[in-house]
């Protein structure tokens, strides 16, 4: 029996990783995929997370789709990081019947969270909106979810601005919300170390050289983000921030967690920032998260690459040696 969570996200080439390996590990056991606006609309992000469930044969999962926009009531921008379609311009290649279910991601996370208190891991991988708004609908939401792993914010730096990272930045009220609410356990994955685990170059090669249609799906979605960080920043690297928040649920090794007060700066020229108090030093001790401040970039590799290609691992491990 795995560990029972949901992922709240917006596929998204990241997410659609992070999903991937959730369902590829005997470690996890995904109940739902709630949608919310973020690297596309809502509906690219709905569709989004259908065909990745198709593609890996788990139409059984249930998607709930979430908010369109922020807290504001307003749409957040949306940022093609992925392509228009959200997955690299190619989510032609997965068609899918699978529809939403009917009932609202929001009452979903409700009523899971009652039906099974203190039992379900919550990944916030897109803006944080729908867990938000469930702690709006319901105070005691927190209490009733084991822990919550986010991959949002940073100490160190930022991708919509100096300082901000996107989830945060495109509804940092609902980050604010997030972070105060009191979850017995929040952990928080940020672009500290999600930079360092980008797919280079010569990963994705070998997933051309392996030549099945998931490593190809793989392949062909990551391409736009490698392309776009070449052109920015020189390096031929694609985005996979959001996958690194399932490999520490499958192997906490993976990263080294320190206690931190994160407040959220939630307007102004700092929108979004997440400033990081390392035991609380500031506020007397007073530490409400688990921040993540280094990653083993080869153990993660190995998880990642074993799991999803086992039928590789020889070969995978001969060239992470
Ligand atoms: O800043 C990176 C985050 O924003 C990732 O979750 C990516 O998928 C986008 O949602
Ligand atoms: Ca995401």
């Amino acid at each position: 029996m795995g560990i029972p969570i949901i992922i709240d996200c917006d596929p998204g080439v990241d997410d659609a990783l992070a999903i991937i390996l959730a369902l590829k590990h005997p470690k996890i056991d995904l109940k739902a995929i709630c949608s919310v606006t973020g690297n596309g609309d809502l509906h690219n992000t709905t569709n989004n997370g259908l065909k990745i469930l198709s593609l890996c044969g788990r139409e059984d999962i249930p998607l709930y789709r979430g908010s369109a926009k922020g807290l504001d009531d307003k749409q957040p921008d949306t940022v093609p990081a992925f392509g228009d379609d959200g997955l690299g311009g190619y989510a032609h290649m997965v068609q899918t019947d699978k529809k939403a279910e009917e009932e609202h991601a929001v009452d979903f996370l409700v009523r899971a969270a009652n039906e099974k208190p203190g039992e379900i891991t919550l990944f916030a991988i897109g803006p944080c909106t729908n867990i938000a708004k469930a702690i709006r609908k319901d105070k005691e939401f927190p209490k009733k979810i084991k822990r919550i792993i986010v991959m949002g914010g940073s100490k160190y730096t930022g991708n919509m601005s100096p300082v901000a990272e996107y989830n945060f930045w495109a509804d940092p009220l609902a980050a604010k919300e997030v972070m105060e609410a009191g979850f017995h356990e929040l952990v928080m994955i940020g672009l500290d170390v999600t930079n360092k685990i980008a797919l280079g170059a010569d990963i994705r090669e070998m997933l051309r050289i392996f030549d099945t249609d998931l490593s190809k799906f793989i392949y062909n979605i990551t391409r736009e983000g490698l392309d776009d960080n070449w052109k920015s920043r020189r390096k031929p690297v694609s985005p996979m921030h959001d996958v690194l928040t399932v490999a520490y649920l499958i192997d906490e090794s993976i990263l080294t967690l320190k206690k931190a007060h994160i407040g959220i700066v939630d307007e102004g020229i700092a929108k979004g920032q997440s400033i990081v108090d390392i035991n609380g030093h500031w506020v007397n001790g007073e530490c409400n998260a688990l921040y993540a401040a280094e990653v083993d970039v080869n153990k993660f590799y190995k998880l990642l690459l074993t799991t999803i290609f086992k039928e590789h691992e020889e070969e995978i491990l001969d060239y992470l040696k």
